[in-house]
């Protein structure tokens, strides 16, 4: 570990990186960190991962992957290659020439950043840091966070940014459940604190990922990831009030977004649904809201697509009470539904701000009775927001148990689901995501909403 007095601690770094010598650290193995740290083995790198859930290690330890996007057999090989191993002892920081850091950056009960997991690891970093270290963020965040919050904790050791030691941030663009890119084929926006910091990032990410683009400063890179997740609101805010407003034309926004799109140029489709969810479009939006404060600037296109966004389940649920009174002469309060999907995106496990908890929760403040199905997700965990839906269990989708309910509300289209003989067995159908139109399986007891 000891630096070669003839090099800097640049160059030392640097050809330490380009030999594949260097020991990468990833520290929070969750969706982002246990995909990137498997990805940075498999270019070569030995990595530690570091996690404060013990749970996660013991798991890992026995082969065992908990996220999707990594298979028990990738992890398998790079362990079985002696090149991935995983701790909760951070003392093993200052083995590692190149530290990631993937933890949460959620928003408090009053919907302000809370970067107590980001200043957390970055002091257990500090405890360890020792020149020759690059150090980077990954997590979403608002711009100013890497220097102004990680690199001033990393200073508060004596050792000093651009010279003992180096820090970038890298935003991350997993996006679960994508057949078509993984981790190592997503271009990369890279930045670092000063010219040095960022051809460290350049030549860490450039081994990693087939293309790196790098930009001028953290800020910058901080600002691309929340103007690509603030993008995405604001266009879905977009289409889900086109929904609403062509519903009542009687237009049918779906078929409208289907023609519009054959446009070659400057149309993108995006797609109604049940609200937003996830770990990113609802959330990370609101940490530049945040930040706007201390600049007097308000950010109206932020806080009303929020608006329109989370106004959607309500929505939902008024079409279904709507369908049910009129086609079944029933009120919602007197009514079973199921509600089908739980994950907020199709073909994945993950609920987090999944809008159907939502959905849940408003057709029983309304009396009604909700159960759900989902293949994915056979029971309900522990959330901050819906503690009274935990440990509720998936309801088996047979004929029988599919006849018995009022409504079917389709929240989440997942591929596995037998559509036609959902519908064969279905009293009425409430979809929000275009699935029956999509695959040719319209009838009249399927509504969309
Ligand atoms: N999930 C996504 O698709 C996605 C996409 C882009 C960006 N992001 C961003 O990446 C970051 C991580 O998100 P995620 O989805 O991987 O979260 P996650 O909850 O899946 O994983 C975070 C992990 O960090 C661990 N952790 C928390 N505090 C820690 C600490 N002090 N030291 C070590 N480990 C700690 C947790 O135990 C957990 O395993 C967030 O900023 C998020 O906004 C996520």
């Amino acid at each position: 570990m000891a630096l070669d007095a003839r090099f800097s601690t640049f160059e030392t770094l640097s050809k330490k990186i380009e030999a594949r010598t260097a020991r990468a650290g990833i520290i929070g193995l969750g969706y982002v960190g246990l995909p990137l740290a498997i990805a940075v083995a498999r270019s070569g790198f030995a990595v530690t991962g570091f996690d404060i859930d013990p749970k996660k290690i013991v798991a890992l330890d026995a082969r065992r992957s908990y996220i999707d996007a990594v298979t028990s057999e990738a992890l398998t090989a790079e362990i079985d290659a002696g090149r991935f191993s995983s701790t909760t002892d951070f003392a093993s920081l200052s083995d590692c020439d190149v530290i990631v850091i993937c933890v949460p950056t959620p928003l408090t009960k009053h919907r302000d950043p809370d970067l107590s997991f980001v200043e957390a690891t970055s002091r257990s970093i500090a405890a360890h840091l020792r020149p020759g270290q690059l150090i980077v963020l990954e997590s979403t965040t608002y711009p100013g966070t890497t220097d102004d919050i990680v690199k001033v904790i990393l200073e508060g050791t004596g050792l000093k940014s651009g010279s003992d030691f180096f820090v970038g941030f890298s935003p991350e663009r997993e996006d679960p459940g994508n057949q078509h890119y993984h981790t190592a084929t997503i271009p990369k926006v890279v930045a670092g604190d000063g010219t040095q910091a960022l051809s460290l990032m350049k030549s860490f990410y450039g081994a990693v990922v087939s293309t790196v683009v790098p930009v001028s400063s953290n800020a910058t890179a901080e600002a691309v990831k929340l103007t690509e997740n603030i993008f995405r609101s604001v266009n879905i805010a977009l289409v889900n009030e086109l929904k609403t407003v062509y519903a009542a034309m009687g237009i049918d926004v779906w078929e409208v977004i289907d023609a519009a799109k054959t446009k070659p140029f400057g149309y993108m489709p995006f797609y109604p649904g049940p609200g937003l969810g996830g770990h990113c479009i609802p959330i990370d939006p609101f940490y530049l809201t945040w930040k706007s404060r201390e600049y007097e600037l308000p950010t109206r296109f932020i806080e009303l697509a929020g608006e329109i966004n989370s106004a959607m389940p309500r929505y939902v649920v008024g079409k279904l009470a709507e369908a049910l009174d009129i086609r079944a002469g029933k009120a919602l309060s007197r009514s079973r539904v199921l509600v089908l999907g739980l994950a907020y995106k199709k073909n994945v496990a993950d609920i987090r701000e999944s809008p159907s908890l939502r959905l849940i929760e408003i057709i029983e403040e309304r009396g009604g009775k909700a159960d759900y199905h989902d293949p994915f997700v056979a029971e309900i965990p522990p959330t901050r927001e819906y503690q009274a839906l935990k440990g509720r269990n998936s309801i088996d989708l047979t004929p029988e148990a599919i006849a018995g309910y009022d409504a079917v509300l389709i929240a989440t289209d997942h591929d596995v689901i037998d559509y036609a003989a959902l519908s064969k067995s279905a009293k009425l159908i409430v979809d929000t995501r275009n699935v029956f139109s999509r695959l040719g399986l319209t009838a009249d007891h399927v509504i969309k909403a």
